[in-house]
């Protein structure tokens, strides 16, 4: 069977839409209507008039499309397809520290579960955090979750004093300071761009530090330079195909592994099989509480009203 023709087929015949992330595999990107950061890729799911989105990202990110279109079948390849960063905030835990802090505004990143972002007065991308943290007056305290990473890069950025969740991501975690720093002295002249969720010492690294979407913006602007790229090496996909002529290397991860690179499982346990299956069979769908949905839909619309 030809699945790229037989997506195509059902996609139109059933009025779906595909919406991926930078992370999936190559033919994933290939295929999708849409491929984005997690900023983009809610603006889409809020926007679409598809009967059906097939979310390919991880669980989160499909979730949230589902908050934002409680009446449209959200379908995601792999419900398996988790966030370490999402599962690093139990809703209980967050309950309680958010109770202790009754004055502190609530920012939560978008990498977390439906039940955190009901507890939340704002929800921010990696694309959108230093713009949304400087929207809440400065006397105004803030807890920042789950991303402690990114949650330090704002506080170095606006000098704002936050109280930060103790969670990260493993991939970006993953990255090894020393060995990017010997593949630096091997390529001078490659510049170092990142994501925030890397650990500080790596961001101290680099030349710039965005969202996925803003790192392509970035070397699509500097085209004719050299990158050593530290995020997920799915990202390197789509890069290489609008700059097929840019220089790009992946940051390396501690680990030796095959690729020298630092991959997201989750992302990567979708399959264009799964894929094709989930559109057939319109399952496995995402479903949110509707109490749950109702209390987590203002914090994604203050977010999405402020990127305008
Ligand atoms: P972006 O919003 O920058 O695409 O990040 C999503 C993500 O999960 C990064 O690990
Ligand atoms: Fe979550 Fe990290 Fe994977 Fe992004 S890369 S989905 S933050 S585990």
């Amino acid at each position: 069977m030809d699945l790229v023709k037989e997506i195509q087929r059902l996609k139109k015949e059933k009025n779906a839409v595909i919406l991926a992330h930078y992370y999936q595999v190559p033919e994933i990107q290939d295929i999708a209507d849409y491929v984005g950061d997690s900023l983009g890729l809610s603006q889409k799911a809020a926007e679409t008039d598809a009967d059906i989105i097939v979310f390919a990202g991880v669980h989160f990110m499909a979730e949230t499309a589902k908050i934002l279109n409680p009446s449209k079948t959200v379908v995601l390849p792999d419900l398996n397809a988790g966030c370490s960063l999402a599962d690093s905030c139990p809703p209980e835990d967050f309950a309680a520290f958010t109770k202790k802090h009754p004055d502190h505004v609530v920012i939560t990143y978008v990498n977390c579960s439906a039940e955190i972002k009901a507890l939340s007065d704002i929800v921010c991308t990696s694309s959108n955090a230093l713009k949304i943290v400087q929207s809440i007056p400065k006397e105004t305290p803030i807890i920042f979750a789950p991303d402690r990473n990114l949650g330090q890069y704002i506080i170095n950025e606006t000098g704002r004093d936050m109280l930060l969740w103790d969670g990260s991501c493993i991939v970006h975690e993953a990255f090894s300071i020393d060995k990017l720093i010997e593949l630096h002295k091997k390529y001078p002249e490659h510049k170092i761009i990142a994501h925030p969720e890397s650990e500080t010492h790596i961001l101290d690294t680099a030349t710039y530090i965005g969202s996925t979407s803003g790192m392509i913006n970035f070397v699509r602007e500097h085209a004719n330079e050299k990158f050593i790229v530290a995020t997920e090496a799915g990202i390197l996909h789509k890069m290489q195909e609008e700059m097929p002529d840019t220089e790009l290397i992946p940051a390396p991860a501690k680990e030796d592994n095959t690729c020298a690179c630092s991959e997201c499982h989750f992302m990567k346990m979708n399959t264009m099989q799964k894929l094709y299956d989930c559109l057939l069979n319109e399952s496995p769908q995402i479903d949110v509480d509707e109490k749950i949905r109702e209390r987590a839909l203002l914090p994604i619309e203050r977010m999405l009203e402020l990127s305008k």
